[in-house]
This record gives C-alpha cells, structure tokens and sequence, in this order.
C-alpha cells in the first residue's frame, strides 16, 4: 500500500474525484508576468500509476504528448470503440502508461509575500500534482486548465521540485472518447504565476449590442477576510468605469451577503458603440484593477470585449437580432507533427484559411479547444458554439444516467463556461456529444443556464428524438449528417419550434462533400434552416518515418508540402502504429491535408459563402446582390472576367456598387461580348480592396460567374483520311498507349467504400470487365465500327464506338447500353493512355480545382492550365480524384507544343492523372504509388456524384449514373 495519499485516492478509476486542491475556473487571463514552465522535464514512462518510479529518465517536451516523442507507447486510432475491455469507471490495471514529468523551479525572490499558483494548461486524462514529494492535488477534464495555490508548498528565492504525474486511462477515459487519435502528456503549456494575497478571483463581462456594460468581479484574499477599503476600477478603451454604487448598496443590503463577500460590478453604457460581429469583430479593449485602501493596485486583468447580443426568436437564432448563418466547421486542436499540442500561430493559421474560405463558425469539437483560439475567433470574427468535454461514445447509454458521472459532467460544462464566458465569440454552449441523453446532461444544463443566462445551449443527444420538442437540454435542434429533405420537412412542417443548425454534416472524408450546394441552396431559402457546422476541420494524419514506423515528432517541419508528405514519410491514419484496434482512415475527414493545405472542397464552400454574387443577368445588365448580414461592400474589389470558348479571357475593372446587407443593384455589362467566339461567361473576380486582419490586399473572396451565350454545337470537320484500328478493334495511334475503352469502374472513395456501393461495383464484376471484341466493321470513307461487349459477373454492357477520320484527326462516337442490374455505377467513359511526355493540361471548362459533378459549384468556367501532376489530390487513402467538371475541350501537350487536343460534344467530367484506377485502388498510402510515364485519361459521359455515404447521405438520385443507353462523342486531334 502505498504512503502517497494521491496515489492511495486511485482517483483513476473513482469518477466521483473530478478533482482534489484545484482552485476555481476563472477567466482572469494569468499568462502576462507568468514565468513559463515549457520546455524539456525530465520524464519517466511507467506501465501503470502505481508502478514505482525509479527507473532511468529521459526528457520530454512540455507541451507534448509523449506518444509523440521516444517511448514505445504510439498514438492509436478509434473511433467509438475504447481502446480495452474494462467497463466504465476501470480502466487496464497493468497496462496504464503513466508519465512521470519532473523539474525543478527556482520561484522568484520577488514573490516573497504573494501568492503562487501553479497552472497546467491541460493533461491527459488524470493529473496528480507534487511538490518537494508533497501531494498538491488532482484534476481531471484532458482539456482544461488546473491551477494549483502553491504558497504553502514553495518559498520564494528557493527551488522546489515539480512533479506531475500523468495518468492515461481512467474513468474519465470513458467520458473522453472522442473520434480521434489517443495520446498520453501534457497538451497546453504549464506556468507559474503569483498575485497578491488580495486578487480578483474572476471577472465576468456582459456587453451587449446597446452599449451597456456590466463587469462583475468576484474579489478574494487567501487570509480569509478582505481588508477594509479596496475597491475595483476598470478602463475601456481609456475611458475610465467607477463601481455600480447601486449593486454595491443593494449587496451590503442583502443579508445573505456576508461581510467578506467581495462581489462588485462596474457599470456603464458606451454611447455609439461599435458592436461585434463575425463580419466586423470590433473589439474594445477593458483593464479591470483591483485596488487597496490607498490606491495602490493590487491586481489587473485584462480583456477583449466584444458589444453583441444573442438571442433564440422563435425558431431563429439572433446575433443583433439578425438570423445570420451558421457557416460552420468542427475543429479539433490537432496538428501532424505533435498530435495535440497547438502554438498559437497555428491556431491563427487555422482560422485564417477558414475565414479566407468564407468560414463564419467553428464549433470546438469535442472539448474546449486551447483558450487561445478563442482569442483568435473574437479578433477575426468568428460564432463559436464552445463544446464541453464530454464524449462515452462507446458507453453512452450507461454513463448519461450514472450518478457516479455526475459531477464530472457538470464539472466539465461549469468549468468550461467560467472559463470562456468573456468571449464575444462564443455564442452558444454544447454539454458535449454523443454520450446518449440522461440525467447528468439536465444538471450541467441547469447549471449552464442559471449561471449564464446570455447563451443558448445546444446539445444534439437531447434533440436528436424530436427537433420540435422544447423541453430538453438543446435550446437548438443541431442534428447530425440528417438528409437535407428532412431538415426542409422539418422547416415546413409548421410544428418547428427551434432553430435548426447541423453540429455536422457534409463529411469530409477523402474525395467527399457532395451535395454542399445543394445544402446551402435550401438554407438559404427556406426560414426556419440556418446552416450548420461541416465535419471537419483537419485530416488527423500524423507524419509517419516509414522505414521505422514511428512519427516524426516536432522535427518533421519541411517534411511536407501541398499536403503530400517528402519520401520516405507519409500520414499515418488509424492502423499505421502497428494497433490492433483502430478505425483506419476515417480520421481522415477534414477539408484540409495534414498540413493546412485546403482540400478542393475549400473553393466550393467559398463560392457558396460568396459575400457579393451575381443573381443574374438581365437586358440591362448584371444584378449584383450583398449576401452578407452586415457588411457592405466597400471591403471588396472587382475585376470582370469573360471567357470564351474559343477565344481568350478579356478583363475589365469592375465598380461594386453600394449596397446594404440583402439589396442588390443591376450594373451594366462591361463588355461589348464579341460575335464569335462561343460560349461566353461573365466571372466577377472579387477580392479584398484593402488589408484585412485575415487576408493582404487582393486575397480571392469569391468568383461568381453567369453564363451570356450559349455553346454552340460541336461542329465536326469533313472526312477525310483513315483510321488504324487492330484486330480487336482498338484504336491504333502514334500519342496513345492504351485505346479508348469503356469504363465504368473508379478508384473506390470512401464514401464508396463506407456507403457499400464499391462492395456491390466490384461483385458486379465492374473493377475487372472482361471485353470482347463482337465485330469489327470497316464502313465506306475510311469510318470503322467497333462493337464490344464488356463482361462484369452479373451482366454484360454493349459498346459500340465508331471511328471516324476527320480532317486533322477522329472523331469518335459511342454508345454503352448499360442492363437493368448495373443500377448504380461510379462512371460510363472512355479511358486510354497517352505515350510518356504530355504534362501540361489546358482546358476551357470547370475549374482551375478539382471538381466533380455534386460538387461543381466553385470552379469556374473558363480557360485554365495545370501540369498533369498537379491536377491530382492526394487524399490520405488513395482513391479516383483529379476530376474536372463541365470541360468542354482540352489539350494535352509536351514543353514543345506537341500533344493531344480533345473536343467533347458537351461538358464532360474529365480526368488525366498518371495513375489507372486499378493502381489507386491497389494500395493504402501514397508513398506505395508509383506514377505511370503516361497520362491516363478518362472522359466520361456519366460521373457518379460523391455524396458523403461515408458519414451521413449519399448522393441526390439526379447524380447517379443510371442503366440504359449512354451516348459521347468526341474528336481527337494532334497538335
Ligand atoms: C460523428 C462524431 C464525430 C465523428 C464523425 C464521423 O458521429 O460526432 O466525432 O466521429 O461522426 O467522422
Ligand atoms: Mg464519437
């Protein structure tokens, strides 16, 4: 039995102990004048907590977690299921990696007389605190804050010896199982800070939208009794604010009040003020001293305030009383080289690109990320629904009504709410996800409520069994990945009472996020939908060494680039750390790599955030429309753009007009549109008009397009020459080494893969028809006529392709008929390969991006140009993407001109990477792939959409690829 009365509490497997000798949550910020403990601790790993210590130590880097650094314990991936067996609250006995960090402090001489804390940013999952080899205290909660009084442990000018023991699965473990990679250590910086015995314990800031501001600080001395005379002032913006002197008389009036309580509020209302809001964060910056008797300050805490209201109308959402949407993504705090530990560049990395990719939310999926993102989202201007750190996935159903969870459940909402209160950005408070619904969720509910009755409070385990309901934990109905004709159902029902806002949908997981617009085109028109947040931010890839298997840790900067990792490492997903247990790739669902490199999606969803769009085009003009809630246009800059097919792009400055939020105004065409040509679309190139704190001068915010003319059809030339055609009937030509042939199979994505139709594509036999030349006929004028048949396991497809010479090339017809039992396909196109050399596509179509026919929106069309090799997207598990959408002709050319040009009879999805689909389909990860000399082409006459089947709905019916009779004609020039 062990002496250490800690380690005798085992408050690992007691989920009653949330905590032992912490101090309160508070949103004074303590970092200023903290002497920072980061940096290298000597570190010891031991199989369980109450293992000895002794052994030899190493060092670990603190923030890090150690699964990150040289152990032998590595991050392991799951999604629902726990990593054991144990039940809730037992965690594995003797498998219980423990990390032991030491270090010794030297507490400033100065200090004599203050009082010091000790304060660990966040541990994973349980902490013990020890000083000189005394206990200080436990805490538990893997992402927030513990602080820690240490005056009675530590003499100033003396050193002390610092240990925290971190333990990694615990009871909290089954309240902590999130989708995400598991790791052990200590993700948030640990500091040591002192104050003056008198201090400001919290502060609470209430600003709202009319000016008025209301601080409440809660005033402590850690000798018991306040002294006489103190009293507390606060500066906004310069302007001075004295004490409410009627709170203060109604609270000396108040019996319950006792003499010691120091409970005051500063008061005032700023006239004209200049609110907040996502699109103008404007922020006003409020120093609150804390006095003595004589003036003297005894303490300061500084803030960013922020003048805004929320509000639930209805079954509206209000920030300042407008019904703004929600343009959410999840975030988790990840980052490929140390897991979880995230700097604060980072983090405004992050936000940044989403602000640039018309992002206007961020819900903190599944815990309250590091406090400094929040800092971030006030500044740019973000709504944040800030989420408790509560997930038991994998046993919801016990935990939600377990009383022995209870304390940890409001423990984890209170803390978190005491903690973020101050942020104008947060605008709603989540009791955490997927943890069923019960009991516990009502009293953090209750807590949440009583004590910050400002916020509205989602929770999706409460609404989940009726959006209508009003009597439970969700001020909201925040489903997840529901079909969209359910939520507009739902809308038009007449029997909504909240607001409806996704906590996800549209996942994003490898080639995915089909349907986006289609989404957005239905919240934005029907009352009662307001958005919701996309699932996710990242891809979790860790950078992996392949030769050795472990990660690369935090000296792999420059080990990546555009989201592909440098040979020799790739992203590691679920699986790669030799776990035996582990969901693979699916935490792999982010619209971004790894490395912040944004996925296609990114543009999508900048278009259909577009601040200014056209609505259309009229005889007098082109009818521009402000869809921004409060921002006019005068931040944005113009340029047209039109495009014609056969001709160049011509450019001509573009003046925005001054419109208010929802008006729109018909400017005139700023083009004498040419008379040849062909199609022609108009494209307003808009960008930012000056800096802003997220974008330089001219970053893209948008490129809204309208369509003035009409393609004409293809014009064929006359015949003329011959074809080669071999005895199969395979097209014979000097630029290609495989002919054109029928394909109906793509790399499986993982929504194809997840969703189960790659399972029903390759037991039709479709990864592997079997083709067989039915006749092969030499019609008059040099035309040949191929008819194949293309046998799967289930039926057989009839092609026909008829060749024709035309003046400088072919032309190529054909014709699939696709039986009743393929009812679903991936594709019905051509594919062929051309010989080594021709890596520079240029198209006239959609794009410059990726695109695919559910997911199409954001690419513009018009005249683009892109090497071969970047044209393809290395999403983490290799599947079918580089496709381009709507092109109307390209070419295929080699640094000397020479090469290939293409014209398609309509806009055609089309592809050209280096790889078939048999060779993505072959491998897992990048680094086996091994790009083929040629380009492989496919041009189809039909695209399967992408849907996101992986999580949530598949595609709509309208972007399936049906049986039936599929019909493309091509023509097939050399250059
Ligand atoms: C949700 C969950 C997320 C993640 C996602 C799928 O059910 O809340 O944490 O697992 O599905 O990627
Ligand atoms: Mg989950």
């Amino acid at each position: 039995m062990t002496s250490d009365p800690l380690l005798a509490l085992r408050p690992w497997e007691a989920p009653e102990v949330t905590s032992w000798g912490r101090l309160p949550m508070n949103a004074v910020d303590r970092r200023p004048g903290a002497l920072p403990l980061d940096g290298d601790w000597r570190f010891q790993l031991l199989s369980a907590p109450d293992a000895p210590v002794g052994g030899a130590w190493s060092t670990a880097r603190v923030p890090g977690v150690w699964t990150m650094q040289d152990t032998d314990d590595l991050p392991q991936y799951t999604n629902v299921r726990m990593p054991y067996a144990e039940f809730p609250p037992l965690s594995p006995a003797y498998r219980n990696p423990t990390g032991v960090y030491e270090r010794t402090v030297d507490v400033p001489a100065e200090w004599a007389g203050r009082r010091i804390v000790l304060q660990v940013g966040a541990a994973e999952s349980v902490l013990l605190v020890h000083v000189d080899g005394r206990p200080v205290g436990v805490s538990k909660d893997s992402h927030l804050a513990a602080d820690f009084d240490l005056t009675p442990h530590v003499r100033p000018g003396e050193r002390a010896t610092v240990r925290l023991t971190v333990v990694k699965w615990s009871d909290a473990s089954h309240i902590e199982d999130q989708d995400q990679w598991w790791h052990g250590g200590i993700t948030r910086s640990v500091l040591l800070y002192a104050t003056d015995p008198l201090h400001l314990a919290d502060v609470t800031v209430r600003a709202a939208f009319s000016g008025e501001l209301r601080v409440d600080c809660r005033v402590r001395d850690t000798g018991g009794a306040l002294p006489e005379g103190w009293y507390v002032t606060g500066e906004l913006d310069g302007g001075l604010i004295a004490q409410d002197t009627e709170f203060d008389r109604a609270n000396v009036e108040d019996d319950r009040v006792s003499e010691f309580l120091g409970e005051v509020r500063l008061h005032t209302v700023v006239s004209d003020v200049r609110t907040w809001n996502a699109e103008t964060p404007e922020l006003y910056d409020l120093t609150v001293r804390l006095h003595r008797a004589d003036g003297t300050v005894a303490d300061t805490s500084c803030h960013r305030v922020g003048f805004r209201d929320v509000e639930i109308v209805g079954r509206n959402l209000l920030v300042n009383g407008e019904r703004v949407f929600i343009r959410g993504v999840n975030r988790h705090d990840f980052h490929p080289l140390t897991g979880r530990a995230v700097s604060y560049d980072d983090m405004r990395a992050d936000l940044v690109l989403l602000k640039r990719f018309g992002f206007n939310a961020i819900r903190t999926a599944h815990y309250p990320n590091d406090p400094g993102l929040l800092d971030i989202a006030d500044d740019l201007g973000f709504y944040v629904v800030d989420e408790a750190n509560i997930e038991s996935h994998d046993h919801a159903h016990e935990i939600a009504d377990d009383p022995r969870y209870l304390n940890a459940f409001v423990d984890r909402v209170s803390r978190m709410v005491l903690r973020d209160k101050n942020h104008p950005s947060v605008i709603i408070w989540s009791l955490g996800n997927e943890s069923d619904y019960g009991a516990n969720h009502d009293a953090a509910a209750g807590w949440a409520r009583r004590h910050d009755p400002s916020r509205p409070i989602q929770y999706e385990g409460a609404a989940k069994l009726d959006w209508a309901a009003t009597d439970d934990a969700s001020d909201i109905a925040c489903p997840m990945y529901a079909p969209l004709e359910d939520c507009v159902a739902h809308a038009l029902s007449g029997e909504q009472t909240r607001p409806l806002i996704q906590c996800e949908y549209s996942h994003a997981m490898g080639n995915s996020n089909g349907t986006l617009a289609d989404h957005w085109a239905a919240i934005e028109s029907t009352p009662g939908l307001q958005g919701g947040f996309i699932w996710e931010f990242w891809d979790h890839g860790i950078l992996q060494r392949v030769n050795d298997g472990r990660p690369v840790g935090r000296g792999g900067a420059g080990l990546y680039d555009n989201g592909v990792a440098a040979p020799g490492h790739r992203w590691a997903y679920g699986g790669d750390f030799g776990e035996t247990i582990h969901d693979g790739a699916f935490i792999a669902d982010g619209v971004v790599f790894p490395d912040r490199t944004p996925k296609p999606v990114m543009y999508e969803h900048r278009e259909i955030a577009a601040p200014v769009r056209i609505e259309c085009f009229k005889h007098e003009g082109i009818v521009l429309g402000n869809h921004q809630h409060f921002r006019g246009l005068d931040w944005l800059a113009g340029e047209w753009e039109l495009s014609l097919a056969e001709g160049d792009t011509l450019t001509a400055p573009a003046e925005l007009p001054d419109l208010r939020p929802g008006e729109t105004a018909v400017v005139p065409l700023p083009f004498e549109v040419p008379r040849d040509g062909g199609e022609a679309w108009l494209t307003l190139r808009v960008t930012t008009a000056r800096d802003e704190a997220w974008a330089p001068r001219g970053t893209v915010v948008c490129l809204p397009q309208v369509r003035l003319r009409e393609a004409s059809p293809l014009r064929w030339e006359n015949r003329s020459g011959t074809v080669e055609v071999d005895a199969d009937g395979l097209l014979v030509h000097p630029l290609l080494s495989a002919a054109p042939t029928l394909s109906l199979w793509r790399a499986p994505t993982d929504n194809d893969e997840l969703g189960g139709m790659a399972l029903r594509w390759r037991a039709w036999g479709l990864d592997a028809l079997v083709r067989k030349a039915v006749s092969v006929r030499e019609e008059s004028g040099g035309r040949v006529s191929v008819v194949a048949e293309y046998a799967g396991t289930v039926g057989v497809v009839r092609h026909r392709q008829v060749l024709t010479p035309v003046e400088g090339g072919i032309r190529i017809d054909e014709e699939a008929e696709l039986p009743e039992q393929f009812d679903d396909v991936a594709r019905v196109g051509s594919v062929f390969e051309t010989v080594p050399g021709l890596d520079l596509l240029e198209w006239f179509g959609q794009g410059p991006w990726e695109s695919y026919p559910d997911r199409s929106g954001g690419a513009p069309v018009g005249h683009h140009r892109v090497p071969v090799d970047e044209l393809f997207t290395p999403y983490l598990r290799p599947q079918e993407s580089g496709g381009r959408h709507g092109v109307r002709h390209f070419t295929l050319s080699a640094p000397d001109a020479t090469g290939l040009a293409i014209a398609l009879d309509e806009p055609r999805q089309v592809s050209v990477t280096h790889y078939r689909s048999e060779d993505l389909t072959a491998v897992t990860h990048h680094d086996q792939l091994t790009p083929r000399a040629g380009c492989v082409v496919h041009l189809d006459a039909a695209h399967r959409g992408l849907g996101t089947a992986s999580c949530g709905p598949d595609t709509f019916p309208s972007h399936l690829v049906t049986p039936g009779v599929h019909r493309w004609s091509w023509t097939l020039r050399v250059l």
